[in-house]
């Protein structure tokens, strides 16, 4: 933890979880929570819960849950202090300097020396571009038609003759060669000492989504290879989590993003007014990628050049769109061969109107697919035509799969029925049809413990529901019989704190700093008790549930007498207490679960 526990709490105890998440997810309130889309998977019908009383969220469909700290490092991505700082800006409450350990303290200094070291190399190219030495360059952002004010939105540069001018500048502001070499601006050769890859490019500095300069890619001027030339990959560069033009693009406010292939085709859109144009740094789009854009819309258009590459890395990326929840279409630049161009040629209402007849991703995939049969063919068109069918079994939701299949069925003029026909047929045989994955973090996965774990979930569950029965088992049930983790830590902090006669449940949660534990701490207190009429139905099933834990965790520890010299004391308690707990009868309140807190 960097900050000292009161003051977690002050924070936690000052920000409400329901008004945090209202704040990216619609609620709407439905027994004692509130409910809405999960905005950790794609979903048609509301799972994700948030309450109130517990101040926890859980996703029933995907599993995701923490408290209020873990959903904003999940949304946003932020780290621990930086959920932190933003609650307690909220909520008015001042935050001493971060005490963090050691080893935090240095890593943050050193991101921090990184951002201050680019921040000035992205100066020193800058002011090149519009010295002198920059002529090359700023004639050739002239003639690519970017005007003055554009070129300094995106704080253009020039890197110029030689790479030892920017370590020389660099040296002089007093960066270590050190730090200079971490940041990807320079390396070290015998020949030439400590010497930068960029120059004779113009460059475009990469800014994270808070306008930070995280990395360089330089345009070489005239032939030579590579054409564009990027950072390498560093502590504050993560290529798979940034986008070009993020920035900027974030708070468009257009309902949509556009993704580019290129930086100058980010920029050509921008100067043109869609400033909702990002694009990947460089290398192909990511899924981490996607669930950035996913925090800022759910409609993704496809502006990648129109050649062959270009469609491959579309139906790439139409895919990962999809993984991740996002409805992807695709703009047709044709006869041109990338945003850049088609601006030029056509500007802005022509772009519009390509925007409005972009093409779903579903549609593009069938018409790319088409390409490779020969419908003049029967026997290839029925090709075509299964094709298709196994297209549509993917449509996990059978609404969405009816409505593609007519539309598929009136575009290739196939009989309706007999594409179902197909359809059926197709799903028959391999199981389909498949549901979409969900994204990885927050996935159940099978386990054979599984109902171990039930059980003693359940348990944890019951004991913060109708806390009184705590003293009535704790001669019976102790932390230690939780054999699986988090659950043992979070029975242990649970009846440490019951017996202090107060327990906090988000602040249970908020114990785990791991993102996997502190969402199965959460999922603990969402799950539902089961629902019984009477009270002796009730007392049976938890009897049921005490002495299967208490016989888990007798198991458990006779399998380790070998390994463990405590186990053998467990043991004996445990059959002991096991004994005990079977024969004798725990009575629960007759009244209906308490919300704690
Ligand atoms: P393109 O070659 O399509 O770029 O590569 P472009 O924008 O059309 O280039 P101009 O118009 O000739 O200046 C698209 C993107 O792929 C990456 C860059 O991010 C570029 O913007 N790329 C391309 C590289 O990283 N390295 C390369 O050598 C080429
Ligand atoms: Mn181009």
């Amino acid at each position: 933890m960097y900050y000292p526990e009161e003051l977690v709490e002050e924070v936690r105890s000052k920000s409400d979880i329901v008004e945090a998440v209202s704040r990216y997810v619609k609620l709407q309130k439905k027994g004692g929570s509130h409910w809405g889309l999960c905005p950790f998977h794609n979903e048609k019908t509301p799972s994700f819960s948030v309450s109130a009383s517990k101040q926890i969220y859980h996703c029933f469909g995907c599993g995701a849950g923490g408290d209020v700290f873990g959903f904003l490092m999940n949304y946003e991505n932020y780290t621990f202090p930086e959920a932190m700082k933003e609650l307690a800006d909220r909520a008015g409450v001042q935050l001493p300097d971060i005490q963090e350990g050691e080893e935090g303290r240095v890593r943050e200094k050193r991101r921090a020396r990184l951002l201050e070291v680019n921040k000035e190399a992205a100066k020193f190219f800058y002011y090149q571009l519009r010295s002198p030495i920059g002529e090359i360059g700023y004639e050739y952002l002239k003639k690519r038609e970017l005007s003055k004010e554009t070129m300094h939105r995106f704080g253009l540069g020039y890197a110029g003759k030689n790479g030892e001018e920017l370590v020389r500048y660099l040296q002089e502001k007093g960066f270590e060669d050190e730090v200079i070499k971490e940041a990807g601006l320079a390396g070290y050769s015998e020949k030439y000492g400590l010497r930068s890859q960029f120059w004779n490019r113009v460059m475009f500095p990469i800014q994270d989504k808070n306008n930070r300069v995280i990395g360089f890619g330089g345009r070489v001027m005239g032939e030579g290879e590579p054409k564009y030339l990027n950072s390498p990959e560093t502590p504050i560069f993560d290529k798979r989590r940034n986008l070009y033009g993020l920035n900027f693009a974030r708070t468009s406010r257009s309902g949509n993003m556009i993704l580019c292939e290129g930086y100058m085709d980010v920029i050509a859109m921008h100067q043109a007014g869609f400033t909702q144009a990002i694009a990947s740094l460089g290398t192909a789009f990511t899924e981490e990628q996607a669930g950035l854009l996913r925090k800022y819309t759910n409609s993704v258009y496809l502006a990648y050049d129109s050649d062959g590459a270009g469609v491959k890395a579309a139906l790439r990326s139409i895919g990962i769109l999809r993984e991740a929840g996002l409805s992807g279409k695709v703009i047709d630049m044709r006869p041109y061969k990338d945003p850049d161009e088609f601006m030029k040629a056509l500007g802005r209402e022509a772009f519009e109107e390509r925007i409005r007849k972009a093409e779903s991703s579903f549609f593009f995939e069938l018409r790319i697919l088409e390409e490779q049969f020969n419908l003049s063919d029967p026997e290839e068109k029925t090709k075509f035509h299964r094709e298709i069918a196994k297209k549509l079994c993917s449509f996990s939701e059978s609404m969405e799969r009816e409505n593609y299949l007519k539309a598929a069925a009136d575009k290739y003029f196939i009989n309706e029925n007999s594409l179902k026909g197909l359809v059926e047929r197709y799903a028959a045989q391999t199981g389909l049809t498949r549901p979409l994955e969900r994204p990885r973090q927050g996935v159940r996965k099978k386990d054979p413990k599984e109902s171990i774990k039930r059980d003693q979930r359940l348990l944890l569950k019951w004991i913060s529901d109708e806390p009184a029965v705590h003293q009535k088992i704790k001669q019976y049930i102790s932390a230690e019989d939780f054999t699986e983790e988090p659950y043992r830590q979070v029975a242990d902090r649970l009846f440490g704190d019951l017996e202090q006669g107060k327990y906090n449940l988000a602040a249970i949660v908020g114990m785990f700093e791991d993102e996997e534990e502190h969402r199965l701490a959460a999922e603990i207190f969402s799950e539902d008790l089961p629902s019984l009429e009477t009270v002796k139905e009730r007392e049976k099933a938890f009897h049921d549930v005490l002495v299967r834990v208490k016989e888990n965790s007798y198991e458990y520890f006779a399998n380790q007498l070998t390994e463990s010299a405590d186990a053998l004391k467990r043991v004996v308690d445990g059959k002991r207490e096991l004994e005990l707990l079977k024969k004798t009868h725990i009575s629960l309140e007759s009244g209906k679960a308490i919300d704690n807190l």
